[in-house]
């Protein structure tokens, strides 16, 4: 037996303020849409943008259904929405906002697993690393330079 382990490495920026105009610019994006969250029973929203290689901008939004799993996260709203409409085009970036809408969210909220895997097929399949910010409504803002980071032992089409 050996023991293996996995480390990953993230920036941390105290607030929106400090990080890049075009970031700062892509989160807004994110943060209106974000009010397009459609949560009344998690009232919790989230809002996602993701810059791709031909200047697009696509956003996204939580979308909840009263039969809970038919619901979306708002990350796959986007990526998917993206993939769809640009089929040729590369992702560069994403934003990513979320928070309670029934109390103050101020820590980062990472991605989900799901939307983790989801936006690791797109990352994989292009072979150029998608750089994801995330945050809650106000506060820290985490980058990491690629999902990768975010998603140790990846499950992708080189096991099938
Ligand atoms: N949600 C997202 O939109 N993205 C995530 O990465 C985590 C969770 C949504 C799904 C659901 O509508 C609500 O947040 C509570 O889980």
């Amino acid at each position: 037996m050996k023991e293996v382990k996995i480390e990953t490495t993230l920036q941390v920026f105290d607030n929106i303020s400090d990080v890049s105009e075009d970031v700062q610019s892509l989160m807004s994006k994110a943060s209106e849409a974000r009010n397009n969250a459609y949560a009344p029973y998690s009232k919790f929203s989230v809002g996602a943008a993701l810059l791709l290689d031909n200047g697009e901008i696509v956003t996204g939004s939580n979308q909840e259904n009263a039969s809970y799993p038919s619901g979306l996260c708002a990350e796959r709203t986007a990526i998917y929405y993206a993939g769809a409409k640009y089929p040729k085009a590369k992702f560069v970036k994403m934003a990513i906002i979320a928070g309670s809408q029934v109390h103050p969210t101020l820590t980062p909220i990472p991605p989900c697993g799901a939307c983790r895997q989801a936006i690791a097929e797109y990352e994989v399949k292009q072979d150029i690393p998608i750089e994801l910010f995330f945050m809650g409504e106000t506060g820290k803002v985490v980058r990491s330079n690629s999902l990768a980071n975010l998603l140790p032992l990846i499950f992708d089409k080189s096991a099938l």
